[in-house]
């Protein structure tokens, strides 16, 4: 990892003690004031809802600039990335520090196969959850008990054997989101096939069916691939920060990334895209009163207020470079498969007004990428239930890579934040007086 420059100091004077902080600054010019020796220089702590102003670590995977709407994976710009790789070697390129030589995508496809399927015993699992299970549960549920099959890992494991987790869950989490969508339709599962490649691989899983063969676009391919690189990595994110916090206590791989699950599948986070589609159908079936739904979500102090959701960004300040490629993904996919969507409709006008409107203007709140990915998964034929296990099958590479950077940093550290306490000051506690016991030969009156 590119080691960290320093940049000078800040000076922080608290009553009459002055301190001096290290200014660091990274290879993009970011720059930081490390606070290590805060509190035992001074016993003050500091205080950050949310974690709007904190580094938690140093990085060299992703580098985003909110501002001014850049994303690069590794130093490669998004664009380039989506318009040129498959996710297969985005993800190799995220977990291993550079793109594959054609020797190491042979390589690494062939692994990629070879650990496609699940334990047979896992299949069973299926069926012990209820009828309507969330398929962001199954996915969660079944990350995590991949550790009861195969090697647990430790923070000190030899390098071929994280190589050969990472594999193993890159590959068999396509196989398990394919069976809980299977499950939740009723049908068999359909295993995976060795002369697909991973995309239309995972499409054939969700499609065909042992009476209907499925046939794989190549439009529809490329605008999954385009997705899942999109999607792929976003830094320290609520989930990958999920996966390097839980990770820090030193537990295996897949608990980590289980646990990355269930934070990505929030509604402010990557449950955003089922939203946005219930939220567009919503407007439909209300009469398209997309004004309505615009004012409630600037009015917070309305009954039902929402906010818009696939609009706003902790980060980003500008549009979402990310939207920007999946808008034009869309279009391609929809031509492919000579569809209209009606909900487009309501989508565009939706955007229109909102980008024409001081409240969201003035709040910077532009489309992120989850604004047109679930529309392009509708397109795809994929349910909304399984949108946001889309966004886990791309974001796996992401959180790999950032759980094995975290596990080789000799400065990471067990996660533990402070807080500032509000409670009830001490309390004295009167144990209450024994209850007497009751006299006897008493009669009764
Ligand atoms: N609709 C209406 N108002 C919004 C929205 C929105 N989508 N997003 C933010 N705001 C408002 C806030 O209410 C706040 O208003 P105020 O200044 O009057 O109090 C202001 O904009 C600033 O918002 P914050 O909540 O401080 O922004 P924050 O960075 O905490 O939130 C978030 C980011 C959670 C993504 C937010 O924009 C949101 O809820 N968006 C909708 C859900 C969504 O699309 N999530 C997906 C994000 S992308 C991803 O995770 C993959």
């Amino acid at each position: 990892m590119t080691q960290i420059r320093h940049a000078g100091t800040a000076e922080l004077r608290i009553g009459d003690k002055t301190l001096s902080l290290p200014i660091v600054e990274g290879s993009e010019g970011e720059r930081a004031i490390d606070i290590g020796d805060l509190r035992t220089e001074t016993g003050l702590v500091t205080l950050d809802y949310g974690y709007k102003n904190t580094a938690s670590c140093k990085s060299a995977i992703t580098f985003l600039d909110g501002e001014c709407g850049v994303l690069r994976y590794r130093g490669y710009p998004i664009e380039v990335l989506a318009e040129n790789f498959r996710f297969v070697d985005v993800a190799y390129l995220l977990v291993h520090g550079q793109l594959p030589s054609q020797e190491e995508r042979s390589r690494f496809s062939e692994l990629l196969n070879w650990h496609s399927m699940i334990h047979e015993d896992m299949r069973h699992f299926f069926y012990s959850f209820p009828e309507h299970a969330h398929p962001m549960a199954i996915l969660s549920a079944m990350v995590v008990s991949l550790s009861t099959f195969y090697p647990e890992l430790a923070q000190n494991s030899p390098e071929e054997e994280i190589d050969m987790a990472t594999t193993r869950l890159l590959s068999k989490i396509r196989t398990i989101a394919a069976f809980s969508y299977k499950k939740s339709i009723g049908e068999p599962f359909v295993y995976p096939r060795h002369d697909l490649k991973y995309c239309a691989n995972f499409l054939n899983m969700m499609f065909s069916s042992p009476v209907r063969p499925y046939e794989v676009k190549p439009e529809v391919e490329r605008a999954l691939n385009v997705l899942l690189v999109l999607h792929a990595d976003h830094e320290q994110n609520c989930s990958t920060s999920t996966v390097r916090l839980v990770g820090s206590a030193r537990v295996n791989l897949y608990a980590a990334v289980s646990a990355g699950i269930c934070a990505l599948w929030g509604p402010l986070h990557g449950g955003a895209n089922q939203a946005v589609i219930e939220m567009l159908e919503d407007i439909q079936r209300d009469g398209g009163d997309v004004k309505k739904y615009i004012e409630r979500a600037k009015d917070k102090t309305k009954a039902g207020h929402a906010p818009l959701y696939g609009f706003g960004h902790r980060v980003y300040k500008s549009y979402d470079p990310r939207a920007k490629i999946i808008k034009e993904v869309y279009a391609n996919v929809l031509k492919a498969m000579e569809e209209r969507d009606p909900l487009l409709d309501i989508a565009t006008e939706l955007e229109e007004r909102a980008m024409a409107d001081n409240y969201f203007l003035e709040r910077k709140l532009f489309p992120n990428v989850d604004f047109y990915s679930g529309l392009t998964y509708r397109a795809i034929g994929i349910p909304k239930s399984m949108f946001t296990v889309m966004f886990a099958l791309g974001r796996i590479p992401g959180w790999i890579a950032h759980w094995r950077e975290a596990m080789s940093d000799p400065e990471f550290k067990l996660q533990r934040p402070r807080q500032i306490y509000v409670g009830p000051l001490r309390r004295e506690y009167t144990p209450p007086k024994p209850a007497k016991p009751a006299r006897r030969g008493r009669k009764a009156k």
